[in-house]
């Protein structure tokens, strides 16, 4: 059975990727910002990663190194800030970029070999459609935006850099979802709902499609 690593599960949709996948009788290699949150589930197995924080890396790079990582799941992330012009508390925004584009940029940096040694070769980035430059259309939210937005030129970067390996690349908009994080009580998707359709989405996913920016149940997104 494949292999996935799945960032940010102590809540929200990084919480239900690990229960999905390990129902359906996958290996998961579940992280966590808080280990002590971790899934009653001793099929998987746990880390601390706090992907703001490059000794965190370091240390998740040793333990798995020769684990060949099938799907690396960049899941975690915060937003959205409401700040307006003229009031932005520029730590956050900081620390939301720190979070969401430098975050998964270092997780690639520190697995790719794990992903190059695996079956599937697959990585994807949970994006957002408000990294959609195209489709602003309605302002504001300048830390969140960026971040996704930059996550979405990484995440093609490295489709193109990563393409002789053999890897594949896909950023994914979950959707509205009623998270914590998320889109609040009133959104219309359910964390279940939405990584059903992630997870089938991924699995339909070829090799050329590398590099894609799409929906959670796989339509395609504007840059
Ligand atoms: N829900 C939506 O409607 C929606 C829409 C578009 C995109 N997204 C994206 O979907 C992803 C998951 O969000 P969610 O909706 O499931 O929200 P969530 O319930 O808030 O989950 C976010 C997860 O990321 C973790 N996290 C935050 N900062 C972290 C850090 N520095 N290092 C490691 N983990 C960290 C959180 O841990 P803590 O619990 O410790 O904070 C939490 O487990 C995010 O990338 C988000 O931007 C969500």
């Amino acid at each position: 059975m494949p292999t996935v690593l799945i960032t940010g599960c102590d809540t929200g949709l990084g919480r239900e990727f690990a229960r999905q996948y390990a129902a359906a009788g996958w290996s998961v290699l579940a992280t966590y910002r808080d280990l002590s949150t971790r899934l009653a589930d001793p099929t998987m197995r746990h880390f601390a990663l706090d992907v703001t924080d490059f000794a965190q890396f370091a240390a998740l790079k040793s333990q798995l190194e020769g684990t060949p990582i099938d799907l690396l799941l960049s899941n975690a992330g915060i937003g959205l800030e409401t700040g307006r012009i003229g009031s932005l508390d520029f730590d956050y925004l900081k620390r939301i970029v720190q979070t969401n584009t430098v975050g998964p940029l270092k997780l690639v940096d520190a697995l790719v070999d794990n992903v190059a040694a695996s079956t599937l070769r697959r990585i994807v980035m949970v994006s957002s459609r408000m990294g959609s430059i195209g489709n602003n259309l309605s302002g504001g939210h300048y830390g969140y935006r960026a971040s996704k937005a930059g996550l979405n030129a990484i995440g093609r970067s490295l489709a193109i850099d990563l393409f002789p390996r053999g890897i594949t690349v896909a950023m994914l908009h979950p959707g509205r979802v009623n998270t914590a994080g998320g889109g609040g009580a009133d959104a219309p998707l359910s964390a279940e709902h939405s990584v059903q359709a992630m997870r089938n989405t991924i699995a339909r996913m070829g090799n050329h499609e590398t590099g894609v920016f799409c929906t959670y149940d796989g339509q395609s997104i504007p840059w």
